[in-house]
């Protein structure tokens, strides 16, 4: 082991996402740019798996302050104000750039885009690309990223953020093999996307690790709302390999209805005006409790029905779910789909201003990684707009950041290589020690939570990162990195979990009595950083 390469450029893009190219994309209009992912540009993040679409308003009878409306409301308050205000003013704008772009997005009477309903949001928004939207964006965004001259480094893991001083100065690389490098640079982007692999059922990418809160913690940086994960409500039940595999919000969008194991609609008892379009939380805890009290599939589902939808309406709109389905020997036009609720998606994350700065000067943040945007719950449709209006922000900041001699600390490779030596004579496959917290996570932190629940998961994730991983190989060398990531984002989210004595959004405690509506909450977020773990209480309790 030793320090193969070392590289300079203006800014350091990590993570090659829909937010990380676009952030890319950005910052190369004022220096070179490096963008470096742990998989291949555009193919590794969540960006190109998301379906259902993309929220923007485009027509008079919407309207910004709609949406507004709508996305805090849906996050039941305790989205930063400012943030929400930007997505939604710059979302239409960030549309145009990508139909600019070339991205080609379903149209409605042959020549405007075409919206449909997604939870929670009082107008028809969600932009699309059948159920392929995120898939037809980062396609776009990579041929401009091709002719761009940012340069693309496709399987390199950032192990480190380099620090001097107090500023980030570049990052600690490793590529599959377990090759060291560093990257110096005078701004530093994480664009790393969420963690739903951190618990066993997730919707994400096998990159959904949470490697980008874990680096942003250890160079300083203030994380908030950490216990807000999402659960999407649908994600396939069966077969057990697709387990978690995302089922759009479209779906419902279209007309699909949830039916229990009676053939009930029940989503009549939880929310009669909103039914299957309420918001994620609320469709995500009706589907559980259907379980909980006997009235899912036995294998712990509940049915997403659309045999009532025209066919044409299914082949046309939803090919994807389709062709997935029929692979799976169901077909949706003539059989349900079985669903439960699956990891979707981080709210809480790296603490930011509307430019994307974090607490550490020199260092920015973009898209999941980034936390205050959706508050306490996340619209679907917000996330791929949110990697396009911060993605450009983040590009635009860290591409105006100050020109500065460029220095990486060796103590810090020094340090990195001393951990990785450590690996072999650990005690336990990263694979296992992976495994254990994801169960740990699935059933210590999901849903509906309790503080002895919450405790013993912590316990158990404490004593997992107490184990020494062993790993000799490249590729073990980085699970082994990467799952003492994950248990630090895991210990995070327990964190957060027991620092927040409410129900609040997707965060639901029902070991506490309900003693005020969220509007009234005396809870704003909860803090972690290094020096600091604690929750804003904004008024005194009565
Ligand atoms: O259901 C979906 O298509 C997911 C969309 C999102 O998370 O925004």
């Amino acid at each position: 082991m030793g320090v193969i390469t070392t590289e300079e450029c203006h800014v350091l893009v990590i993570g090659s996402g829909g937010a990380g190219i676009r952030a890319a994309l950005e910052a190369a209009r004022y220096g070179d740019t490096i963008l470096i992912g742990k998989t291949i540009a555009g193919k590794g993040g969540c960006t190109v798996m998301a379906e259902g679409g993309y929220n923007a308003v485009l027509r008079e009878a919407d309207s910004i302050e709609g949406h507004l409306e709508d996305t805090l409301k849906g996050g039941a308050f305790l989205n930063d104000r400012t943030l929400a205000e930007v997505l939604v003013t710059e979302a239409p704008d960030r549309m145009d750039d990508l139909l600019r772009f070339g991205a080609v997005f379903d149209a409605a009477d042959g020549c405007t885009i075409a919206q449909r309903p997604f939870g929670g949001q009082r107008y028809p928004r969600t932009c699309y690309a059948g159920d392929r939207t995120g898939h037809e964006i980062v396609m776009t965004l990579l041929e401009r990223l091709r002719a761009s001259g940012v340069q693309i480094r496709n399987e390199i893991s950032a192990l480190e953020l380099a620090k001097d001083g107090k500023r980030v100065t570049g990052a600690i690389t490793s590529t599959i093999d377990g090759e060291i490098g560093a990257i110096a640079a005078d701004a530093v982007v994480l664009a790393t996307g969420g963690a739903g692999q951190i618990y066993d059922i997730t919707t994400n990418s096998t990159g959904g690790t949470g490697d980008g809160y874990a680096l942003g913690y250890r160079a300083g940086a203030e994380l908030i709302d950490m216990e807000m994960v999402q659960f999407h409500p649908t994600g396939a039940v069966y077969p057990y390999d697709a387990r978690g595999r995302l089922i759009t919000e479209a779906v419902r969008g279209e007309g699909g209805v949830l039916k229990n194991i009676e053939g009930e609609r029940f989503m009549k008892r939880y929310d009669p005006d909103r039914m299957e379009l309420s918001t994620r939380d609320v469709v995500a805890r009706s589907i559980a409790t259907e379980v909980l009290e006997g009235r899912g599939t036995p294998r712990g589902g509940v049915w997403l029905d659309v045999t009532h939808l025209p066919e044409k309406q299914i082949e046309e709109r939803l090919p994807l779910m389709l062709e997935q389905y029929l692979t799976f020997g169901v077909d949706i036009r003539k059989e349900p789909m079985e669903v439960a609720p699956t990891a979707h998606h981080m709210m809480g994350g790296i603490r930011i201003t509307p430019d994307c700065r974090t607490s550490v000067p020199g260092l920015f943040a973009c898209g999941e990684v980034a936390g205050g945007v959706h508050g306490a719950n996340r619209l679907g449709g917000n996330a791929l707009a949110e990697t396009q209006v911060f993605g450009r922000r983040a590009g635009e900041a860290a591409g105006r950041s100050e020109v500065r001699r460029k220095r990486i600390d060796p103590d810090q490779i020094r340090s990195a290589e001393e951990k990785i030596a450590a690996f072999k004579d650990g005690e336990m496959k990263p694979s296992d020690l992976i495994a254990r917290m994801k169960q740990v996570m699935w059933d210590g932190a999901g849903i509906y939570r309790t503080a002895s629940a919450l405790t013993a998961a912590r316990e158990a994730i404490l004593d997992l990162a107490s184990a020494q991983p062993n790993a000799s190989s490249g590729p073990e060398i980085l699970d082994a990195w990467t799952g003492q990531n994950m248990l630090l984002v895991a210990g995070m989210i327990l964190d957060g979990a027991l620092m927040r004595q409410e129900s609040r959004g997707a965060h639901v405690r029902t070991d506490c009595a309900v003693r005020w509506s969220v509007v009234d909450s005396p809870y704003g977020h909860t803090r972690i950083s290094p020096s600091y773990r604690g929750i804003e209480v904004l008024r005194r309790l009565p």
